[in-house]
């Protein structure tokens, strides 16, 4: 039996503040629900005859296949659009393309740099839009990484994450709403010139105040990381800031997670997981990073027991699933 909540029809997330907490977890609940109504084989038709946009500014391994594949289970229909095939933002307007694509779909997910346009294809289309990803939040991710930690630790009571390496990109700013919308603890570990904003990080800590949790910033990871039970990382340098790289590696080498830092916590040998929302360098096998070795990870925490970064990667799918489906399908039709 699937549950989830009239109010999340036709809803459209911007970011984790589009949603109440209760909304939230029932999502996370509905995307567990969903997962395992796949594992039993179950392929329905929660999406029948739902067409949905994808348009995509940046590259995407698991957004991108996870929405296609979530879609396809359902017997609804993804178009994946890049800026090459669209005229999105250069012959035409945000505005029109919007109001053009949402004639057409049932729902647009996006992808891109500007949080702005995210919201003007909300605005204009009249469909449910989800953000896949801008260059300020990521909320889709966080769903992931939240159903992850549940079904690690049975519950989302009682535990700490701490997140360490760039505290201001997108992963970041909504792993710190998810966390404080959820009663989760969160700790940020980031060099200062790195601190979340200002204003995101009050918006979020007033949130995790009114769940009874509390936000921690530190530039010091070691001390940050004590009591922790999820260490969690992305990328130095984010899709479109390439340009900082060299300047990023030197900034954020102290916080590499490696097992000195995983000790640190204080947890090896109690609850302890890694996450990390992926791609990750943790290697020197891939081209982009064949000379410089590890970055935000070690190999050995990447491959180590401690780490659930593909239950985390597989639970994208289920989780937007939950959202597609909350928003789209005809509840009387189930
Ligand atoms: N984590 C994540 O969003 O991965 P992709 O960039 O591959 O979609
Ligand atoms: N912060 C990363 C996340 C990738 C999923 C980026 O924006 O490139």
């Amino acid at each position: 039996m699937l549950t989830w909540m009239d109010s999340l029809k036709g809803r459209s997330m911007m970011r984790l503040t589009s949603f109440t907490d209760e909304e939230m977890l029932n999502l996370i609940d509905l995307a567990a629900q969903l997962k395992a109504r796949r594992a039993a084989g179950v392929r329905g038709n929660l999406l029948h005859r739902k067409n949905v946009a994808l348009i995509f500014e940046k590259s995407s391994t698991r957004t991108r296949n996870s929405t296609l594949v979530a879609i396809r289970d359902e017997g609804g229909n993804g178009e994946y659009l890049t800026r090459p095939d669209i005229h999105f933002g250069k012959k035409e307007s945000v505005k029109d393309t919007a109001r053009v694509l949402g004639r057409i779909y049932d729902g647009i997910l996006f992808r891109g740099f500007r949080q702005q346009d995210c919201e003007d294809l909300a605005k204009h289309s009249g469909v449910p839009v989800w953000n896949g990803l801008t260059d300020d939040y990521h909320p889709t991710q966080i769903f992931a990484d939240l159903l992850t930690v549940q079904e690690t630790f049975g519950s989302l009571k009682d535990v700490t994450v701490a997140y360490v390496g760039d505290g201001r990109n997108n992963v970041a700013n909504s792993l710190m709403m998810g966390c404080a919308k959820c009663g989760v603890r969160y700790v940020c570990c980031t060099p200062r010139e790195l601190w979340p904003d200002e204003a995101i990080l009050a918006e979020a800590e007033a949130v995790a105040k009114r769940n009874g949790v509390d936000i921690r910033v530190f530039d010091d990871p070691v001390k940050g990381v004590k009591g922790a039970n999820v260490l969690y990382t992305d990328v130095w340098v984010s899709m479109g800031e390439e340009a900082k790289t060299a300047e990023r590696i030197k900034m954020l080498r102290p916080y590499q997670i490696n097992m000195d830092l995983m000790r640190a916590t204080g947890n090896i040998d109690g609850r302890l997981m890694f996450l990390h929302c992926l791609p990750a360098f943790h290697d020197n096998r891939t081209e982009a990073t064949k000379d410089c070795g590890a970055l935000e990870v070690t190999d050995e925490v990447f491959e180590s027991k401690y780490s659930k970064v593909f239950d985390e990667s597989e639970n994208r799918m289920h989780t937007i699933k939950a959202l597609l489906v909350s928003a789209l399908c005809d509840r009387a039709s189930v």
